[in-house]
């Protein structure tokens, strides 16, 4: 199929799909779960610790009654994203499937967590678009790139080092830190239960949480 084929049945499909406004409402939702849905959007590098200071934090939220899901880059490429790879233009679209998947979890009145690399500013920054203002909030896990090679869990930089994973992140793939994230974890320098402090301080000077 070519490219005009497809671009001309997008716009087709634009006109023809309508929004349908059901009855019950996003507030209405996150009031029956009495709390304000934020996407909590974990960005850095591989190894830097997104998805154990998400886990740890969404741990802590869950114990205190808090309804919330963690979207993890690992495991949602094992479903939903898994005909993706790690080219520029599979990382947006992994991130873009993901940005709109958050904002509907958002619009069913949780607290999500993603936790992907999303190296790119422009993928972060379209969804930043797609909430309300004050509903995503970026939390940079900010580890150098000797901290996650030198912790290495998966054993993924000494294969990227050695030639066998094309396009890692950090070796030979871009990753574009935040110029302004509302949250700031220097994740190699603290431990994750500070780091999860840190977090909930800010969620609840934000009123996010109570
Ligand atoms: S993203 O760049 O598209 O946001 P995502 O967070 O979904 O990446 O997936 C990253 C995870 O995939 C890493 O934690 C690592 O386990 C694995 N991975 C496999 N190949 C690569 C690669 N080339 N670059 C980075 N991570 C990779």
């Amino acid at each position: 199929m070519s490219n005009t084929v497809q671009a001309s049945e997008t716009i087709e499909k634009d006109e023809n799909v309508i929004w349908h406004q059901h009855v019950v409402t996003k507030s209405e939702r996150a009031d029956l779960k009495k709390q304000k849905p934020v996407v909590l959007w974990f960005t850095g590098l591989s190894g830097a610790g997104k998805s154990t200071v998400a886990g740890a934090l969404e741990t802590e939220l869950a114990s205190r009654g808090y309804h919330t899901y963690l979207l993890d880059g690992d495991n949602v490429r094992h479903g939903l994203c898994r005909d993706l790879g790690f080219s520029e233009q599979d990382r947006r679209e992994n991130i873009r499937r993901v940005g709109e998947l958050a904002k509907l979890m958002a619009d069913a009145g949780l607290i999500v967590l993603s936790a992907f690399i999303s190296p790119h500013r422009a993928e972060r920054a379209l969804v930043r678009e797609l909430l309300p203002e004050g509903e995503f909030m970026e939390v940079f896990v900010d580890a150098s790139l000797e901290v996650c090679e030198s912790r290495d869990p998966k054993g993924l930089y000494k294969k990227a080092r050695a030639g066998e994973i094309p396009n890692f992140t950090g070796i030979d793939s871009e990753y574009e830190a935040p110029l302004k994230a509302e949250i700031h974890l220097k994740a190699g320098d603290h431990s994750v239960a500070e780091l999860v402090e840190q977090c909930l301080s800010i969620l609840a000077t934000n009123q996010v949480i109570r």
